[in-house]
Order: C-alpha cells, then sequence, then structure tokens
C-alpha cells in the first residue's frame, strides 16, 4: 500500500498494478477533467500539476506510473475552483472565449495554474514554452494566449499549497508487478541482483510510451527517484573544471540553472514543460537514442559518464557509452549515476542545433553539437557529433580530420563538408539524401555563426556560440 494527496485529500493505495498510469488511476476514479488525447505526452490533455521544490510543476498523467507519486501532493483541474468560484486562470480562459469543445482546455487551465504561481515569465518566448505542450484543435492559439497573458505570474491567492515529502523507501506489489524505490544505493544493489531483468525507471517519460503504446507490462519496475543523484554540482579542483550533472536532474532543473548555455540552447527545443518537469538527463542517455538531443551536445563537450555498481564507479567518454542501436557500455549491476562536463578551454567554439518538422514538441530527424578550439586561426581541437545520421550518435571522423590543423575558413570548411561519411536511414522524419543536406548545412550554419554573421536558417534569438 501506498499514499499520495489528491487535491488536499489523502488516498490510500492498493490493488492497483503498478503499470496502471496517473492517468488511468483518475479516470477510473471518475476524474475525468483529466483527458486521454495521445497518451504519449504530445498533446498536454492530460495535464495536472504536483508540487516540487517550491511549487507546483505541470506534468502529464498520461505517462507516469502511479506509484512514483507515493507521498507526493496532486491537484488536478478538479481541486482548482473554490465552490462556485472559478480559479483565475479557468476565468481567463472563460473571458478570453480560449475554449470551444473543451477537450484541451483542461490541461491549458492547468499549464496556466503553474504559470500562475511563476515569478520568471518576464519574456515573450518564456511564455510560449509554458504552452507548448499543450495542443488545441478547435478554438486557435489567440484566445488561449491571451488568457495566459492575464493571468501568468499573477500569484492568486488561491490556497492551493502543497507540502513536498522526502520521497521514502516503496516496495509495492501487487500480483506479479514490482514497484521498488529504494531510498540509498545501499538499497539499491540487492534490488539490482535480486531483480536483474527488472526496468529502471525516473521521470518515465521513455517507459511510460511503452506502457501506453506498446502495451507492455513490466514485472518489476525500480524507481530511482529516491536515490540522491538529482545534483548539479560545480567542480573546481586541481586538475578539473566543470559541472557534474545527477542523472536524475529533471531537465527543466538543469535548463532553469542553466549552467552550460549551449546545453541550454539543446533543452529549450527538447521537450514541452511537461516532459521537462519529469524527463532526466541520464534517462536521455541511457535510452541510448540516435535521436536523443542531448547526446551531441554533450558529446562535443567532451562530456564523460559515470558509471557506478556496488564494486564502486568507473568513467568512460560519453562517445564509447553507446555501443550499437539503442545499446549502452552499462554492466549488469551499474547504473548511469552522472554526466561529467569540462568547462570549455579558452578560444573555443560551440554549436547545438536540432532540426525537426516542427519546433516545439518534435522529435529531430538531425540534431548536432560542434566544438571547435582555435590557436591563431587554426584548428587545435574539433569535435563534430550528430544525431540522426547513424545507428548511434556519431562523430563525424572524416570531417574532423579535414578540418584539423587547418584554418577556420570557408575553404576548409567545405573540404570538412566533403568528407561527412555518414550513410543515414530514410523515414518518415526524413530521407537520406534530406538527413545529409542537413548535417551539411547545420556546419555552414555554425561556421557562419562563429563569424559572427546572422545565419537565417537558424536564427531564433538564442546564440549557441561560446567564445570565452
Ligand atoms: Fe496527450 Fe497525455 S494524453 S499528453
Ligand atoms: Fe476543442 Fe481545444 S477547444 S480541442
Amino acid at each position: 500500500m501506498f499514499s499520495f494527496t489528491l487535491n488536499g485529500k489523502r488516498r490510500h493505495v492498493r490493488a492497483v498494478p503498478p503499470n496502471t498510469t496517473l492517468l488511468q488511476y483518475l479516470r477510473d476514479r471518475q476524474l475525468c477533467g483529466t483527458k486521454e488525447g495521445c497518451a504519449e505526452g504530445d498533446c498536454g490533455a492530460c495535464t495536472v500539476t504536483v508540487w516540487d521544490q517550491d511549487g507546483w510543476r505541470a506534468i502529464n498523467a498520461c505517462l507516469v506510473p502511479l506509484p512514483s507519486l507515493a507521498g507526493r501532493h496532486l491537484l488536478t483541474v478538479e481541486g482548482l475552483a473554490d465552490g462556485e468560484q472559478l480559479h483565475p486562470a479557468q476565468q481567463a480562459m472563460v473571458d478570453t472565449l480560449g475554449s470551444q469543445c473543451g477537450y484541451c482546455t483542461p490541461g491549458f487551465v492547468m499549464s496556466m495554474f503553474e504559470a500562475c504561481h511563476r515569478s520568471d515569465l518576464d519574456a515573450e518566448w518564456k511564455k510560449d514554452d509554458q504552452l507548448c505542450g499543450n495542443l488545441c484543435r478547435c478554438t486557435g492559439y489567440r484566445p488561449i494566449r491571451e488568457a495566459l497573458d492575464r493571468v501568468a505570474g499573477s500569484q492568486p491567492p488561491d490556497d492551493l499549497v502543497g507540502e513536498l515529502q522526502p520521497r521514502t523507501r516503496l516496495d509495492y506489489r501487487v500480483g506479479s508487478e514490482r514497484f521498488f524505490r529504494p531510498a540509498s544505493l545501499t538499497e539499491l544493489w540487492p534490488l539490482l541482483s535480486a531483480f536483474p531483468d527488472a526496468a529502471l525507471v525516473a521521470g518515465a517519460t521513455d517507459l511510460g510510451l511503452r506502457i501506453t503504446q506498446r502495451g507492455e507490462r513490466f514485472q518489476t519496475l525500480i524507481s530511482l527517484e529516491a536515490l540522491p543523484l538529482d545534483t548539479l554540482e560545480r567542480v573546481d579542483t586541481a586538475d578539473r573544471h566543470g559541472w557534474r550533472i545527477g542523472a536524475t536532474l529533471p531537465l527543466s532543473e538543469l535548463e532553469a540553472a542553466d549552467p552550460i548555455p549551449v546545453l541550454t540552447r539543446m533543452l529549450r527545443y527538447f521537450a514541452s514543460r511537461q516532459i521537462k518537469h519529469r524527463a532526466t538527463l541520464g534517462g536521455n542517455l541511457v535510452n541510448a537514442s540516435p535521436i536523443g538531443d542531448s547526446a551531441p551536445v554533450l558529446m562535443a563537450l567532451g562530456a564523460r559518464v559515470v558509471l557506478r555498481s556496488e564494486q564502486g564507479a568507473r568513467e568512460l567518454p560519453l562517445e564509447d557509452f553507446f555501443v550499437a542501436y539503442r545499446q549502452t557500455a552499462l554492466a549488469p549491476g551499474e547504473i548511469l549515476e552522472a554526466v561529467w562536463v569540462p568547462d570549455p578551454p579558452p578560444h573555443t567554439k560551440l554549436g547545438a542545433y536540432k532540426v525537426s518538422r516542427r519546433r516545439e514538441m518534435d522529435i529531430s530527424a538531425v540534431s548536432a553539437g560542434f566544438f571547435v578550439r582555435l590557436s591563431q586561426g587554426r584548428v587545435e581541437e574539433v569535435r563534430l557529433c550528430y544525431g540522426g545520421m547513424a545507428g548511434t550518435t556519431a562523430r563525424a571522423l572524416g570531417a574532423e580530420q579535414a578540418l584539423l590543423n587547418q584554418p577556420w575558413s570557408e575553404d576548409t570548411l567545405e573540404r570538412a563538408i566533403a568528407a561527412l561519411d555518414f550513410a543515414p536511414f530514410s523515414d518518415h522524419r526524413g530521407s537520406a539524401w534530406y538527413r545529409n543536406k542537413v548535417a551539411e548545412n547545420l556546419l555552414r550554419g555554425f561556421y557562419l555563426e562563429t563569424q559572427g554573421s546572422d545565419c537565417p536558417l537558424l536564427a531564433d534569438g538564442h546564440v549557441g556560440t561560446v567564445q570565452p
């Protein structure tokens, strides 16, 4: 048995199988304001909020295994109004005529509710981002966006306050399905030995899809969410300067902390706010997708992964972590503990790019992370890393060779482009020809950015280059 707080009331959960999503649980209990649109984290119709460090966070209920909520405070659209009095986020949607069929409306309202209590929505693009995980098929976005303008940052005195309970150990079993949440590494190791086939889970934004889209039932889930791996640490020692990012740090926290601007640039286009509140950097790397968005930029930065087992820790360059399509170098009994990202040396130019069919909420056709260190105009060190061009995130080694020790010039760049030797696949996101073209043009765009030129194809108001 476990319990959590739902709209201010304690709920005890027994006999609900661990593979049940929060959305299924809510709707089975007649809390049908939370809708199912896509069941894959794309539409936001299922948006609810959960209390975190200092406020409510919008998340997608369709992707969260219910036991992940153990001990937490949850608010759904049913908990917003005060009797007959609508919450300001609801009233704003009424006043701006932001609702027609109403299917998307509770999800938008919950995203706006989070926005009411944010104090950092000081730019239009931030407000856009607040709603980019919610889709509407009928109203059109102008009135909805106007509703957000009316309430964003308004801090209404709504008395809707949660509490952050320390995440504690959980051992929850129903039939043959088990959900464990160890509270320390000491508790984790015996579980990994006893259940070698267990699926490890943190934010579940990828694993949740396997439940809702493929109908998989995991016999044993081990949640890493109560382990002290959600850290962000600045390291300055005699031989190391950089950032150590814990594997389970949510991407929204990493984005807000902005320790590495070129990584933050990629995180902006990574996914919706709801997804980034749950997804973790470790999860994005461990699933080893060739189109994972964080790997190219981290690889370009020379990141290393810290792997830990009961026997101790080891470190690997990120490029050695991906051994084949969706396969990593993790050994049985080992977890990804952290990602080490060294500071770029002086005279480095960095870029991070993502190309997808639409800018927000889409999976990359091609993504890229570029690192070039120059000395007196010549390339002394280079890493050109691509996603979507091979079975794993991969370096363009031939192109790198063509650049090494050469002047950083348009001529050299074209020779490097001629040496790009990927054989990408064709799929609905892009043909092999298209992917190769994009890979070439991203490198050209990067060059232009490093020269301080505007590159219309890449212009988005964010500067991807770093010139210490
Ligand atoms: Fe579409 Fe959850 S139902 S995001
Ligand atoms: Fe109909 Fe948005 S009002 S889907």
